[in-house]
């Protein structure tokens, strides 16, 4: 095993995985061999016999400025040397408070207070608990009702998947979830001309609630300008504000779940920027560390906050985790934000995303794709035929990207690339051509 120091063989790290391992988001009874990867770096992962592997979907969208960047472990073994890890109720640090800071001043207006979690679903899981108590904290405790997207996702825990129920991915736990107002998502594509009428569908479905279940709606929760995991579906800005306006208009709380948008996927440092809506909260994690370490913050408006004060534990937030605000994690998170400004990472998006709308004119000629779209450094189109989330056809087409040194998995019908923001031209070059191949390999 060429690139593992210890010299374990790959065979060897396989037969004990498959022995004591439970991947995620995995059927074992297939008898699916996983990739043993030994190291990384930049846009590439390397195998266990030292083959290249393009990171095109940036390990699950968390790998923004690249793998094993010197400067992030640095960071690392910096915070690590100081002190690894202590408890944050009665006890903080200076990286907790220092990234706090950082990412407050880089949301508008009075999103002032960061709460501390692991991981995108705990952040939602928070925001959920948030809105819930805040309208019981202000005496209103009939508004425990929320709405979310058709096609939304938020995460794995008992709270998120409620919200994400319209994506169908989670039916075996259906008894366990709450109520929600699922809307009908207004996806979009380059050349759609229907779309103006499926937002207005999803606008006067949103209207209607607050009539049909007055002073009972606590909050809408909305992937902005692209739902993730739902198949890479996108909407417009003008979409977002002036759903964002009939919430507010409302009284609704509006959270925005960016665990996926934030940190410049989509062109801006967040998706909300390009609608210039202002959120009552906001949910981040993946980019937040760069991919290093699990970290994740729900932000709050100083309003929100202010309905937890008292003088009474009854009213304070009830929630924490062993690992809240983990030192090593926040350390890490302050030099990846360092990083968009000493590596001009929004010029590094931006250069992404001219070539993946080059590369978008070839795909929109082909008879086999359709719905074609661009998003920052996302593109996206779907393949009719792929079948559902992993079905036989679509592991088939992962499997051949991989054989070919390409991480790219499909979702559903839908095909993505979303790159490490450090990708160079001529990685991109061999990946738009990898794309291809790949689909040419499942043609009849
Ligand atoms: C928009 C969004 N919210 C929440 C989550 C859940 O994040 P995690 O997998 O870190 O729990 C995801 C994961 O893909 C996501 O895309």
């Amino acid at each position: 095993m060429k690139d593992d120091p210890k010299g374990t063989s790959a065979r060897d790290v396989l037969a004990r995985d498959r022995r004591h391992v439970w991947h995620p988001f995995t059927q074992h009874g297939l008898g699916e061999t996983p990739t043993v990867i030994s190291r990384a770096k930049a846009a590439s992962l390397f195998d266990a016999d030292g083959r290249e592997i393009l990171d095109l979907i940036s390990s699950w969208w968390t790998c923004t400025h690249g793998h094993s960047h010197p400067k992030l472990n640095a960071a690392l073994a910096a915070q690590a040397a100081r002190f690894e890890h202590v408890m944050f109720a009665g006890f903080t640090h200076e990286p907790a408070v220092a990234l706090a800071e950082r990412v407050t001043a880089l949301l508008p207006a009075d999103l002032t207070r960061a709460f501390y979690s692991d991981d995108g679903s705990t952040s939602v899981e928070v925001a959920l608990k948030i809105v819930y108590q805040y309208w019981v904290n202000l005496g209103q405790t009939r508004r425990s009702l929320l709405v979310a997207f058709d096609g939304g996702y938020h995460g794995d825990t008992l709270g998120a998947m409620s919200l994400g129920r319209g994506s169908e991915m989670f039916g075996a736990f259906s008894d366990l979830m709450f109520k929600v107002c699922v809307l009908p998502f207004p996806g979009t594509f380059e050349g759609d001309e229907a779309v103006e009428a499926r937002e207005a569908e999803a606008l006067s479905a949103f209207e209607a609630l607050p009539r049909e279940h007055p002073q009972e709606i606590a909050a809408l929760i909305i992937e902005p300008l692209l739902q993730g995991a739902g198949g890479m579906r996108v909407c417009r800005p003008s979409f977002l504000k002036r759903l964002a306006d009939a919430a507010q208009g409302a009284g609704v709380l509006l959270i925005l779940d960016e665990v996926a948008t934030g940190f410049g996927r989509t062109g801006t440092l967040f998706a909300h920027e390009q609608a210039g809506v202002v959120p009552d909260l906001i949910c981040l994690s993946k980019g937040l560390t760069a991919g290093y370490m699990p970290l994740a913050m729900t932000v709050a408006r100083e309003a929100v906050f202010e309905a937890f004060l008292g003088d009474s534990f009854d009213r304070a937030l009830p929630h924490g985790h062993s690992f809240t605000a983990n030192p090593l994690a926040c350390s890490v998170a302050l030099v990846s934000l360092d990083l968009f400004d000493e590596e001009q990472t929004m010029a590094q998006i931006a250069r992404i995303e001219v070539r993946h709308r080059e590369m978008l004119a070839e795909l929109a000629a082909r008879e086999d794709v359709t719905r074609p779209r661009v998003l920052g450094s996302i593109l996206a189109f779907d393949v009719e035929g792929l079948g559902a989330y992993q079905s036989a056809e679509s592991r088939r087409l992962r499997d051949w990207y991989l054989a070919h040194g390409l991480n790219v998995r499909p979702l559903g019908e839908t095909l993505y690339l979303m790159p490490p923001y450090c990708i160079t031209d001529d990685e991109l070059t061999r990946a738009y051509a990898g794309l291809v191949e790949g689909l040419d390999s499942i043609r009849p």
